[in-house]
């Protein structure tokens, strides 16, 4: 799925509504402990979130140089192996993952909530969509990419259910002239 480097993101381009709503997600909790959650609603991402997913990302530290995040969500939803989930509240994100199924196994990118709201259940939220959308494809495994530095995320993975599986992660470019030049170091 994707092919940028982004160990932290991933892809994705399907019409917005497209991912069967989580139990209760698009309607108010029956004794809701914050307002904010009631209007959160997890869906596909649309035309008018990418700006607004690229800044989430950005402020969320996961944007890299020479990754452009645009190219990243429009190589994501060129078709219908991937898409980039996002939680939205109102026209704001608060949650996005790019997941998508590569005719195996299921991996996903990007995954973050807004530095304002962690400890929300956001991440949560949205990796279980995640997993929903890769289950109603039929994939049963989920993979994904950390950066080893990024002690949080594991942990929040581990929590979630995730294990180390002890494998090397092997890359070759193999049409450089593909790959996004890097900017100048210094
Ligand atoms: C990792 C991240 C997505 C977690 O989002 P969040 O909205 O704060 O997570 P939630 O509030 O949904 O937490 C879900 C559960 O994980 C736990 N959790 C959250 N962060 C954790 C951490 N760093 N270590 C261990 N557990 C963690 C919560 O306690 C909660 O537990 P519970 O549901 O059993 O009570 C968020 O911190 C983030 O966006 N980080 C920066 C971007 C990033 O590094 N993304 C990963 C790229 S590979």
């Amino acid at each position: 799925m994707s092919r940028s480097d982004g160990e932290a993101g991933a892809v994705g381009g399907e019409a917005e509504g497209a991912v069967p709503p989580v139990a209760g997600e698009d309607r108010p909790a029956a004794a809701p402990a914050d307002d904010r959650q009631t209007a959160l609603l997890v869906r596909n991402i649309a035309d008018g979130d990418v700006e607004a997913v690229v800044d989430l990302w950005e402020r969320a530290g996961l944007t890299r140089p020479w990754n452009d995040p645009r190219r990243d969500i429009a190589f994501a939803r060129r078709d219908d192996h991937a898409t980039v989930l996002v939680a939205a509240v109102g026209t704001a994100i608060v949650a996005t993952a790019m997941v998508g199924e590569d005719g195996h196994r299921g991996w996903v990118y990007y995954v973050t909530s807004d530095p304002a709201r962690r400890g929300e259940g956001l991440g949560r939220r949205i990796m279980a969509a995640a997993e929903e959308w890769l289950l109603a494809r039929g994939v049963w495994k989920m993979h994904l990419l950390v950066r080893a530095e990024n002690t949080a995320a594991v942990s929040f993975y581990e929590h979630l259910g995730f294990s180390d599986g002890r494998v090397s992660c092997l890359q070759k470019v193999i049409r450089p002239d593909l790959v996004p030049a890097r900017p100048e170091a210094g």
